[in-house]
């Protein structure tokens, strides 16, 4: 990868790469990281492994294989694969042949699962790199919806930061029924890697508020690389609505949405919410897909006033990782806690 190092995604950490259960034991499935390409497969034990999707005997993708004995088998001449990427077998080899394959061996890529989702760190180093969120309460119904930007890893990440955009974007009316501007004032405290808006009482009450019953607290996480953290309780009844954000090849980004709960009752509204949340989320792909057209044609952003101080904080985070990361040093969070205020 070329360019400046603070406008790429960043190496070595973690990034959500499905949901759990669309890996299923004894097979296959190529997934893109940036410009890395990945072979995840699950063993019939369960556990995960991610390997370059690349044979080394002639570059063959081996997500197009099938897994055989616990084994990945290349469909161009057969080339066995352990999980752990040693090569395991060559069929063509006569009996004769002293060809030694010991070294030859696939690149390895560290695997999570959590909270019904699966993460790669691209990178050797993920013990330094931001924890894999999980949720910390017993849930009982999950909803996942993966979409593809056609925008940068940052402008997708900003999206999450940007309070101003919501009256803009996200006017649905089960979202956002009032369609005046008001002044917010928020606190925040810099948290691992990253920012949190402590939590508040919600005053809008937008239908999936209500939905609670209660007047809920909501806590709003930022962290490093592109994760967003919405957690919303209202006594015993928790939900969570995270968000997340992965390269993908060619500049493009995945955005990822994970709502878990723990009310029974919500199970029942699942195939309401899907279509709801898919339009939620397409209403960011639209607008950061023509946007990104126009920081292509010139890359420069003005952030201004406090409603774009997040979005100053998410760049100092990304600065402050990249020089820890080259100097070995650890990992400093520059944030001061502070009142942000904004009409949105
Ligand atoms: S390319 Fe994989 S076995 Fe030949
Ligand atoms: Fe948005």
């Amino acid at each position: 990868m070329t360019g400046d190092p603070l406008r790429r995604a960043l190496d070595d950490v973690w990034y959500c790469v499905g949901e759990s259960r669309s890996f299923r034991p004894g097979r296959l499935r190529a997934v893109r990281l940036g410009e890395e390409a990945i072979v995840v497969g699950r063993e019939e034990s369960g556990a995960l492994f991610a390997l370059r999707d690349r044979c080394p005997h002639r570059g063959m993708a081996l997500s197009a294989g099938r897994m055989v004995d616990g084994a990945i088998v290349c469909p161009f001449h057969g080339w066995q694969f352990r999980p752990d990427g040693a090569c395991a077998a060559i069929p063509a080899l006569a009996r004769r042949d002293d060809a030694n394959f010991a070294s030859v061996r696939l690149a390895r890529f560290a695997v999570a699962e959590k909270s019904g989702l699966v993460w790669i760190a691209a990178g050797p180093d993920p013990e330094a790199a931001p924890p894999v969120p999980e949720v910390d309460f017993a849930y009982c119904g999950q909803l996942v919806e993966i979409l593809e930007v056609e925008a940068s890893f940052d402008l997708v990440a900003l999206s999450f930061v940007d309070p101003a955009h919501v009256a803009y974007v996200h006017d649905s009316w089960w979202w956002r029924p009032s369609k005046t501007l008001k002044e917010k004032v928020k606190h925040f405290a810099p948290s691992p890697y990253g920012f949190t808006m402590t939590s508040h009482t919600a005053k809008t009450a937008s239908l999936v508020y209500r939905l609670l019953g209660a007047v809920p607290e909501v806590e709003i996480e930022f962290r490093l690389p592109g994760v967003r953290l919405e957690r919303i309780t209202a006594g015993h009844k928790r939900l969570a609505n995270y968000t997340f954000a992965s390269p993908l090849p060619d500049g493009r980004t995945a955005l990822i949405n994970a709502m878990y709960w723990n009310l029974p009752v919500l199970n029942a509204l699942k195939p309401l919410a899907r279509p709801l949340m898919r339009q939620f989320l397409g209403q960011d792909r639209d607008v950061l897909q023509v946007a990104q057209r126009g920081l292509d044609r010139k890359p420069a952003m003005v952030l201004m006033g406090e409603s774009d101080v997040q979005s100053q904080w998410y760049f100092s985070l990304k600065r402050e990782f990249l020089r820890a990361r080259e100097t070995g040093g650890a990992f400093v969070n520059p944030l001061a806690p502070r009142e942000l205020r904004w009409r949105s």
